[in-house]
């Protein structure tokens, strides 16, 4: 066998077979293939897709390419929650601690941010002294004592996944939906999860833009994962606009707090609790999450996550030194407030990073101060932008040239839930 027939075989059009498949990713595994062989591999996948099988054995020689957990001496049963990503998205915040309270173990492992996106990791690392780092023994620990972590993915986890996801920013090969679907499988099934609900999102803001590549990447990551023998279920939800009000790393942990302290946005509260329930029906727990994040419980658990992971919320979040307000320029209703150009004048205020090597500022971001649907009057404040320094605020504002949009009727209400894929 050799890379030149693989490469010809999926640049025609054809299937991989199951030993194609694994006589590839064990030798890109092991660096015996040229990037520009992977990449050119990668870009006829691209343009062809894979088949059902195809795609499912290629899923699972990814995972063979490094270690699959083993959460079984957990003693819990365990289940996950992934986004596709986008703009104030900090629901795993607020989720692990919810599902975690019902004794299950939520063995979330996430990744740092990249473009107008944020990263999990990097919101909870705004956290004072708070660690992504755990060991394997550490993740089994907390699981089993608290029942949830949000951590690094460990480097043995999945390495033809961080390499090829490498070798695809660079050639443009990202936007593929069975290229996309293997990565989040792939890492879900190594993670051991046994089931998982996944969070697709759709809109300006969202990787799927629009609706139907967003079911069509839906329907492709459930089936893959119900093929790979874990138990999963998707929701498309909508980033048309920023969910909650806050995008930003610690301006998106405290109002994670305030949620989970009885408050916060309905929007986010909404995607959180649709979430909860998918991942509660699929662990067999017949109950209403509304009531679990009203007990208080879920905040205790937070705080005990955090502190697992060396944080200290006492200390308090840090806050930008630096603030600007974006003005209506008309007396109305907001009817759009644009979820990318909100994304990206984060993302140069500071919040996100364009390489993977980049750091970012636990304090930088946005704040809506209103959303689609408010009433507003001419010179009434909808945006607060936040800085470390006065220098990034003239490209985020150009960011954000024709992101508001006010009308004199109020405008129909953003779906939020769009639709449910399960098996
Ligand atoms: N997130 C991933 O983990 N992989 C992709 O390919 C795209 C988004």
């Amino acid at each position: 066998m050799d890379v030149i027939e693989i490469i010809q075989t999926k640049r025609d059009g054809r299937t991989l077979n199951k030993e194609q498949i694994d006589w590839f990713i064990n030798n890109f595994s092991a660096g015996h293939i040229p990037d520009e062989q992977t990449a050119a591999l990668a870009m006829s996948i691209y343009f062809n897709g894979m088949e059902t099988d195809e795609l499912t054995n290629w899923t699972k020689a990814m995972v063979s390419s490094g270690v699959t957990l083993d959460l079984n001496s957990v003693g819990k049963h365990t289940v996950d929650k992934h986004s596709t990503g986008g703009v104030g998205d900090k629901v795993s915040l607020i989720l692990v601690p919810l599902i975690a309270s019902y004794g299950l173990a939520v063995p979330q492992l996430s990744g740092r941010g990249l473009g107008h996106g944020g990263g999990t990791l990097d919101k909870m690392e705004s956290i004072s002294g708070w660690t992504a780092s755990l060991s394997e023994k550490e993740m089994l620990t907390q699981l089993r004592e608290i029942g949830g972590i949000i951590a690094a993915a460990n480097e043995n986890i999945n390495p033809a996944d961080r390499h090829l996801y490498a070798l695809r920013d660079v050639t443009h090969t990202v936007d593929s939906i069975p290229l996309i679907a293997s990565s989040i499988i792939s890492k879900k099934i190594a993670e051991g999860t046994d089931a998982l609900v996944l969070d697709v999102k759709t809109g300006s803001g969202a990787f799927m833009v629009e609706l139907e590549n967003a079911r069509e990447l839906a329907e492709t990551m459930v089936e893959l994962g119900e093929n790979s023998g874990m138990k999963t279920v998707a929701l498309i939800t909508s980033m048309e606009t920023v969910l909650g009000k806050t995008a930003g790393n610690a301006l998106e942990v405290s109002e994670s707090l305030e949620v989970l302290e009885g408050g916060g946005p309905e929007d986010l509260i909404e995607v959180t609790l649709a979430l909860a329930q998918e991942m509660l029906e699929l662990t067999n727990i017949d109950a209403d999450p509304s009531e679990m994040l009203a007990s208080g419980k879920p905040r205790e658990l937070f705080e005990k996550m955090v502190s697992a992971q060396g944080g200290d919320l006492s200390k308090g979040l840090p806050e930008a030194e630096f603030k600007k307000t974006i003005e209506a320029s008309e007396t109305g209703y907001i009817s759009k407030l644009d979820c990318r150009s909100v994304g990206i004048a984060a993302w140069r205020l500071g919040a996100g990073r364009a390489k993977k090597e980049d750091p970012v500022s636990p304090t930088a971001g946005v704040v809506c101060l209103a959303k689609p649907g408010d009433q507003i009057r001419t010179g009434e404040p909808v945006l607060e932008l936040h800085g470390d320094n006065n220098d990034s605020f003239d490209s985020a504002i150009e960011a954000l040239d024709g992101a508001i949009e006010i009308s004199e009727v109020a405008p129909n209400n953003y779906p939020l839930i769009l639709d449910k894929i399960f098996t």
